[in-house]
């Protein structure tokens, strides 16, 4: 490596996800091996103005690969978004003297970020860590692989009272403005339904479906639903369904943030591996204002300006498989 920077801060900020220990691990790990100091940052940006940092040396990332949240603490923080927020946290930067930042987070945290850099010259590194998978130029997102084998595992379970008691289920699943984890849960539980913000036209055909199955008696359904559904939310959706048709009473489940804990699976930890190691090599190879993405296991460097701003959608073929398999 070539050592342009010597102290390297890493904290985590936004939604917690599965995965972002394994990326802090790889991040402590690959400073240590190239006797570079790192430094963690609690609870976000918060921890940056408010000097809440401590060295971190490779034993204590020791035993954290498997553990889901983040041992740094993570915050939506208000402050940052200030003009003297900022400033603060570069003066603590600045007292610490830290010459390169890894942040590991979404589309909040990198937006602070981009900011914070036109303002301090200080270089800045981004790991994408939040299960909603939205983030333009990256295959997966920390957090995402292992939201949706929670939510599949989840809706298998409501899958045997559903089929019990021939009811129709609306199973609501995170994802803030974007369809991945429902889209992928959906098709991993073979639901009936999927209703996510990227595809508008689904609930018509979902009414007209389920009618039909209400003339027949067949009233065993399972709807996944994403939060950011534009045509309503499950417990919306359950409730047009009961008005226009009298045989259902339908059952709403809201996963909420179930989703966001529990052990990371293996493919979540590799990636945040993998993204921990190139984060500390982008660095040190003078890279700033870009996110590392994976894609085709390969490192890609997006910058923050195009992960944020270009728009990720979910592959039209595969919505186009997953109506085809659910109906
Ligand atoms: O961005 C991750 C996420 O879990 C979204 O899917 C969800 O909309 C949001 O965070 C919930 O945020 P909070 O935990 O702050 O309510």
């Amino acid at each position: 490596m070539v050592n342009k920077v010597k102290r390297i801060a890493v904290f985590t900020s936004g939604g917690d996800a599965p995965g972002m220990n394994a990326a802090i691990r790889a991040v402590v790990r690959t400073c240590s091996y190239n006797d570079l100091h790192v430094y963690g940052i609690y609870h976000g940006y918060d921890g940056m103005i408010n000097g809440d940092i401590i060295r971190l040396e490779k034993g204590d990332v020791a035993n954290i690969i498997h553990r889901g949240g983040t041992i740094l603490k993570t915050a939506r923080s208000k402050r940052f978004m200030t003009v003297e927020g900022r400033q603060s946290a570069f003066d603590i930067l600045n007292a610490y003297e830290i010459d390169g930042v890894i942040a590991i987070g979404g589309n909040g945290t990198f937006t602070g970020a981009k900011v914070f850099q036109k303002e301090h010259k200080i270089p800045f590194v981004g790991i994408p860590g939040t299960i909603d998978n939205d983030l333009f130029g990256t295959d997966y997102t920390i957090g995402f692989d292992t939201a949706v084998n929670t939510a599949v595992e989840a809706v298998d379970k409501i899958r045997d009272t559903a089929d019990s008691h021939n009811r129709l289920f609306f199973v609501e699943v995170m994802g803030r403005h974007s369809g991945f984890i429902a889209l992928n849960t959906g098709i991993g539980s073979g639901a009936g339904g999927i209703l996510i913000p990227e595809s508008k036209s689904d609930v018509g055909q979902l009414m007209d479906h389920l009618k039909k199955m209400a003339t027949r008696k067949k009233l065993f359904n399972l709807v996944i639903v994403a939060e950011g559904n534009e045509n309503g939310n499950a417990h919306e959706l359950a409730r047009i369904v009961k008005e226009n048709n009298d045989e259902y009473e339908p059952k709403v489940t809201v996963i909420g943030h179930l989703q966001r804990g529990g052990s990371p699976t293996a493919l979540d930890r590799l990636i945040a591996s993998q993204m921990g190691y190139y984060a500390v090599e982008a660095l040190t190879h003078g890279k700033s204002g870009v996110m590392i993405g994976i894609q085709n296991h390969k490192p890609s460097y997006i910058k923050f300006d195009d992960a944020i701003n270009k728009v990720r959608k979910p592959d039209k073929e595969l919505i186009q498989m997953a109506s085809i398999l659910s109906l």
